[in-house]
């Protein structure tokens, strides 16, 4: 028996990098997880590698891949009604999905209008869309959900920082909203991440300067993430809600 055997999860981006890593780290718990994401084809094959692994079908999790938009309220209402459908019940979600890898690089003070509403309606509202889809099915019997937020919440990074900010008061305001129905809001803020997505966003030198400047002298990994975003989904973390975790070898350090 895993810590999630019989619970369903829905995690958002979940078609690559950390989105995909908590996917088959909660399926090996014995979780039904549903893929969820834009990118059908990676997100199907997300899928189909879980449901092939030898640790998850051991503690009985699978997964399922579904489209969605997570900026688009009627693409998240029809990702809950078919998880619901196929699972009968919806326990947890990890809002992970972000515009990133291929993300416009520009400043909040130029960057075309247009973009700046999109991309706000994909790495803010997305995480509150989601949420108000799952919610009505978390009701009954509680339930908890993570947020995938960033150190650069707190550190200069324009639009993108703007987002992640805006997820961290969302994670503090939905947690006071909706625990009176024993639904905890979490979220994880992690520092750089070794993913395809950043090694295409983020220049190898300004990594390297960013590595030198941690006190945990390298970059994390998607399974540094891990523990923190299974552990705040689980019952573990009963008492637990609203708090935002650095995962982030240190880079934040309030002095
Ligand atoms: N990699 C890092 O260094 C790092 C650090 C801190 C936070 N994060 C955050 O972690 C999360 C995942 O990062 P990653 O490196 O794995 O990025 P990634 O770009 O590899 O993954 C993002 C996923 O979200 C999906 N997505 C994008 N827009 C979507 C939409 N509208 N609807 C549904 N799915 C959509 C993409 O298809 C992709 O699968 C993001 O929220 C990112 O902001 C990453």
């Amino acid at each position: 028996m895993g810590r999630f055997t019989d619970r369903t999860v829905v995690v958002t981006g979940a078609a690559q990098g950390i989105g995909a890593a908590y996917a088959a780290a909660l399926a090996g718990e014995g979780a039904n997880v549903v893929v969820a994401d834009r990118n059908i084809d990676a997100g199907k094959a997300v899928a189909d590698e879980i449901n092939a692994a030898a640790d998850t079908t051991a503690n009985g999790g699978s997964a399922i891949f579904a489209e969605v938009d997570v900026a688009d309220p009627d693409s998240a209402a029809a990702l809950a009604e078919t998880t619901a459908q196929r699972f009968g019940r919806i326990d947890h979600l990890v809002n992970n999905a972000a515009i990133y890898g291929d993300m416009k690089l520009d400043l909040l003070i130029t960057v075309p209008w247009d973009y700046y509403k999109k991309f706000m309606s994909v790495n803010m509202d997305g995480a509150l869309n989601v949420t108000r889809a799952v919610y009505p099915h978390m009701k009954k019997s509680g339930g908890s959900i993570v947020n995938q937020s960033s150190t650069a919440a707190w550190v200069y990074s324009g639009f993108y920082g703007l987002a992640k900010a805006g997820v961290n008061s969302l994670t503090q305001q939905l947690a006071v909203e909706l625990g009176g129905n024993n639904i905890r809001v979490n979220a994880i803020a992690p520092g750089p991440i070794d993913t395809d997505a950043t090694k295409t966003v983020t220049p190898g030198s300004i990594v390297e300067d960013m590595v030198k400047r941690l006190p945990l002298k390298r970059m994390g990994t998607p399974a540094d993430l891990v523990g923190a975003c299974l552990y705040l989904l689980s019952d573990e973390a009963s008492w637990v809600t609203g708090q935002i975790f650095n995962i982030d070898g240190g880079q934040i350090i309030r002095s």
